[in-house]
C-alpha cells in the first residue's frame, strides 16, 4: 500500500476523481489534499467527502519555505506518490529531489496537462489549442520533471476540435477526458504496486 496526495489549486474536479477512484484501489492509500489556495473549490469539497485537505499558502514566503511546510506536511503523513490535479505552482527540482526513485528514475510526481504535450506547455493550454488551427487537442498525463511540462509521458488521448464548438464546449470536451484518463493511470499504478513491474507505468 502506498500513501498518495493530491494537489489542486482550483475547482478540484480531478482532484475529486482521483480521490474517489484511489478510495476503490487496494494497492493505494489517498492520504490527503494539499491546496495553496485558501479560495479553492476542492476545500468544500473536501470537507464534504470528509477528506483531509491541508491549506498551505504561499503568501508572502519565499519558494524554498513555502516548500519546506509542504514537504513536512508530507513527510509526517509518509507520502510516497503526488498527483498533481489542477496545481498552479512549478515544484522545484529540490522539492522534486525529495521524491526521486533511483529503481524508477523518475521523480515520483505525477501531472495531468490538458494538451497534447509537447503542443502548448504552461498556462492556459486550452485556449491556445483552441485558438490554434489544429483539428484535435488533447490531454497528457506525465511525470513531472524541473522543466515546464517536460517529463516522461505516461499516457495521452486526442479529442477532437468541432467547427461548432466555443472555448467552453472545447473545454467540456477536454474536461470529461481528463476525468477519465487520470483514474487509469492511478489504476495503472495501482497494478505497477501489486505487480512490483512498473514496465507499462515508467
Ligand atoms: C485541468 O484542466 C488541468 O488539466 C489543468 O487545470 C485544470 C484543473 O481543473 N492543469 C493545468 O493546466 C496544469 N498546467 P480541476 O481543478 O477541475 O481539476
Amino acid at each position: 500500500m502506498k500513501n498518495i496526495a493530491i494537489f489542486a489549486s482550483g475547482t478540484g474536479s480531478n482532484a475529486t476523481k482521483l480521490i474517489k477512484h484511489a478510495q476503490t484501489l487496494s494497492h493505494i492509500n489517498p492520504v490527503c489534499l494539499i491546496t495553496d489556495n485558501a479560495d479553492a473549490g476542492i476545500i468544500e469539497i473536501a470537507n464534504k467527502l470528509s477528506f483531509p485537505i491541508f491549506i498551505i499558502e504561499k503568501g508572502t514566503k519565499t519558494k524554498s519555505v513555502h516548500e519546506a511546510e509542504i514537504l513536512k506536511t508530507l513527510r509526517q503523513n509518509h507520502i510516497e506518490w503526488i498527483f498533481l490535479a489542477g496545481y498552479m505552482r512549478i515544484l522545484s527540482a529540490n522539492f522534486l529531489n525529495e521524491f526521486y526513485d533511483q529503481e524508477l528514475k523518475q521523480c515520483k510526481v505525477i501531472n495531468i496537462h490538458p494538451s497534447m504535450l509537447p503542443k502548448h506547455r504552461g498556462l492556459n493550454a486550452y485556449e491556445h489549442a483552441f485558438d490554434s488551427n489544429e483539428k484535435e487537442s488533447g490531454i497528457s498525463i506525465h511525470f513531472v520533471d524541473a522543466g515546464m511540462d517536460t517529463g516522461k509521458i505516461i499516457k495521452q488521448a486526442s479529442f477532437s476540435k468541432e467547427a461548432k464548438d466555443t472555448i467552453i464546449t472545447f473545454k467540456a470536451r477536454g474536461l470529461a477526458l481528463e476525468h477519465i484518463l487520470y483514474p487509469q493511470v492511478l489504476s495503472l499504478l495501482n497494478k505497477a504496486i501489486a505487480t512490483n513491474n512498473y514496465k507499462d507505468f515508467a
